[in-house]
């Protein structure tokens, strides 16, 4: 009798078990399925092996101990220590198939990372940075299209910034180093690249740019680049009662980005600016309001009595005046 029971509770335990099975088998097949569509396609072909934690380096500690120590520091090291999984950073994530290599201590088992072509470079970071904020755009961008890499700019062991892990020593000297003629700009008689009593530029290359690419042209932190500008000139954006259409439309009507040796980052002279489409109101002028004075060049030209050329709100503003 009890035997009987006991099969008997054995057999229901059996069906329990094989009910169990098939809902587990279910699972995993279900979390297979998500978990390959949240892996990025990189990170899902990565030959990168995952190194338990407290690991890092063991396996290059003996002849590499300098790089290893110095690793340690870096954001990367600090991440192998913090974060698990495929975020975590080991030497290996990088320096893939390195097996051999550790045996044999041979220079030709291992590939110089640095001289690898630009796609392979850029895969193997984007393995974890695909998906960031910053990076997200990269593929397609106009940096990517020149086939650089993410090595342009970073450099993992001989970093020279204090963050970020430049190659140089700050955003702009990074680059300034490509972009030579933009460095003039610092020296002009206006500049956005102006600098603090340290050295620093308070408006960096990356205030208004993203180096890793983006959705607007020139690589533009805004979409467009009247909203770039806004970001940081908000009262510019309106809304007008009386909007100065060229305002709407584009900054860069009137204005340089970088540094200019007129005035106000004006791209011609003020005056000159608004000849541009202007020309016809010159006669208008000469009989009216302005009779006497050289309207164009006389101290700040037009801009002395259409001081609101961004857009007025005056009920009377209409020909920008006030
Ligand atoms: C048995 C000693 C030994 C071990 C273990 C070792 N290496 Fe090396 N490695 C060397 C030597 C020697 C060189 C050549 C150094 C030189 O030429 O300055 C080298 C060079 C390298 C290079 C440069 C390759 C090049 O072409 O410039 C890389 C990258 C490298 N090692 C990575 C690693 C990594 C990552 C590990 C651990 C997974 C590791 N090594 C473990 C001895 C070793
Ligand atoms: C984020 C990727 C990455 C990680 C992680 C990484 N490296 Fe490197 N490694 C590089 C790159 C890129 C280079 C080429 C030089 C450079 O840009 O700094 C390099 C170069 C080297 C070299 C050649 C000598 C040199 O200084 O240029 C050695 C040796 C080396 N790595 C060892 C290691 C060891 C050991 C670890 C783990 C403690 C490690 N690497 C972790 C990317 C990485
Ligand atoms: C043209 C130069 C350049 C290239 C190429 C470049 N970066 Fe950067 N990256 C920078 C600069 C400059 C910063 C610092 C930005 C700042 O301070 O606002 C940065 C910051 C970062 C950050 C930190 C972002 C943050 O939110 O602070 C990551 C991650 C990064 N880069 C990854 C990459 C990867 C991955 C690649 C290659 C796909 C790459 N970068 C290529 C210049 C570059
Ligand atoms: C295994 C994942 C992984 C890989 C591969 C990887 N990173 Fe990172 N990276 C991280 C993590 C984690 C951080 C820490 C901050 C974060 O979460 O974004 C980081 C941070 C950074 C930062 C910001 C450093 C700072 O000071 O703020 C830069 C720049 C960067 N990585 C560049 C690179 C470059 C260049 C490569 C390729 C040579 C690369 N990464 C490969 C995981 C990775
Ligand atoms: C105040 C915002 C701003 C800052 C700061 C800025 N740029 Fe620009 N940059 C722009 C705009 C806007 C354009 C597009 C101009 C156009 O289309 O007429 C541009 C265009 C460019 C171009 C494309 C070629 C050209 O000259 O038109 C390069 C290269 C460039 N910037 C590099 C830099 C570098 C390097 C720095 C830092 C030293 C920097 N920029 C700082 C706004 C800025
Ligand atoms: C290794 C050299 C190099 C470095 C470093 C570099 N760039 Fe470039 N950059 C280029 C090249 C090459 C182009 C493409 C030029 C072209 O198409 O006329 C470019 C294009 C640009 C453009 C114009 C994009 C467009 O749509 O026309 C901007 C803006 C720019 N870079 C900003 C930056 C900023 C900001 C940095 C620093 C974070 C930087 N670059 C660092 C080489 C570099
Ligand atoms: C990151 C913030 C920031 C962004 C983005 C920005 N600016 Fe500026 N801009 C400044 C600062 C700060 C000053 C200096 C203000 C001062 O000295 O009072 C300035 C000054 C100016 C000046 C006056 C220059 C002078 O010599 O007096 C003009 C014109 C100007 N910006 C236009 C623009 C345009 C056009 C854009 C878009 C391409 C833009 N700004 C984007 C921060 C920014
Ligand atoms: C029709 C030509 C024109 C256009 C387009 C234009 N500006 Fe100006 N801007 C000027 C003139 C002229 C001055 C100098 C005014 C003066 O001398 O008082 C100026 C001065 C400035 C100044 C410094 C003085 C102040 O008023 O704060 C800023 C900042 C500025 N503009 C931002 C912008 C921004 C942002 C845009 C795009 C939304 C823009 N401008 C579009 C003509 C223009
Ligand atoms: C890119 C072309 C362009 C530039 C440059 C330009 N404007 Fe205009 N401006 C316009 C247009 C378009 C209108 C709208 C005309 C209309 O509604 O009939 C306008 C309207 C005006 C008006 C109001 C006229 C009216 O009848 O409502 C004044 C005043 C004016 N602009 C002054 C200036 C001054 C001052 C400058 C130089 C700082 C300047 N503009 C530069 C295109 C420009
Ligand atoms: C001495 C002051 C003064 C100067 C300098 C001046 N204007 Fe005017 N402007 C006026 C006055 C006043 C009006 C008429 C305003 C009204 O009727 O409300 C006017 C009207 C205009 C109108 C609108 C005309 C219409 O009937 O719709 C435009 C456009 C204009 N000016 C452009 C310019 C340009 C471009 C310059 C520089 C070449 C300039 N102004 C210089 C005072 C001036």
């Amino acid at each position: 009798m009890i035997k009987q029971e006991n099969q008997k509770n054995r057999l229901l335990i059996s069906a329990r078990s094989v009910k169990l099975t098939i809902i587990a088998a279910f699972a995993v097949v279900l979390l297979v399925f998500v978990g390959q569509n949240a892996i990025p396609p990189v990170l899902s072909q990565s030959t990168s092996k995952k190194v338990a934690q407290g690991e890092v380096g063991q396996s290059c500690q003996k002849c590499h101990a300098a790089v290893v120590d110095a690793y340690a520091a870096s954001m990367h090291g600090k991440s192998e220590k913090f974060m698990e999984g495929d975020r975590a950073q080991a030497c290996e994530t990088c320096h893939t198939n390195s097996a051999k290599h550790v045996k044999s201590g041979k220079k030709e088992d291992i590939a110089d990372m640095a001289k690898l072509p630009s796609s392979e470079i850029n895969s193997s970071c984007l393995q974890c940075h695909s998906q960031d904020k910053h990076t997200f755009a990269w593929q397609g961008g106009k940096h990517d299209n020149t086939k650089m890499s993410c090595l342009s700019c970073h450099s993992q062991h001989h970093s020279k910034s204090e963050e970020k892990m430049l190659a140089r020593s700050t955003t702009e000297e990074t680059c300034l180093s490509c972009h030579t003629s933009v460095r003039k700009a610092a020296f002009q008689r206006s500049t956005h690249l102006f600098r603090t009593e340290h050295g620093d530029m308070k408006v960096g290359c990356t205030s208004c740019h993203n180096p890793h690419g983006g959705g607007a042209d020139k690589m533009l932190v805004g979409e467009t680049i009247n909203n770039t500008c806004y970001a940081c000139h908000a009262e510019k954006r309106g809304p007008f009662l009386w909007d100065h259409p060229p305002v709407r439309e584009n900054c860069m009507n009137c204005h340089t980005p970088h540094g200019s040796s007129n005035t106000k980052l004006l791209s011609m002279r003020a005056s000159l600016s608004c000849q541009q489409c202007h020309i016809h109101m010159l006669p208008r002028h000469s009989t009216t309001a302005a009779k006497a004075l050289d309207i164009w060049s006389l101290n700040r030209g037009c801009v002395n009595c259409h001081a609101q050329v961004h857009g007025s709100n005056h009920p009377g503003g209409r020909t920008l005046t006030r």
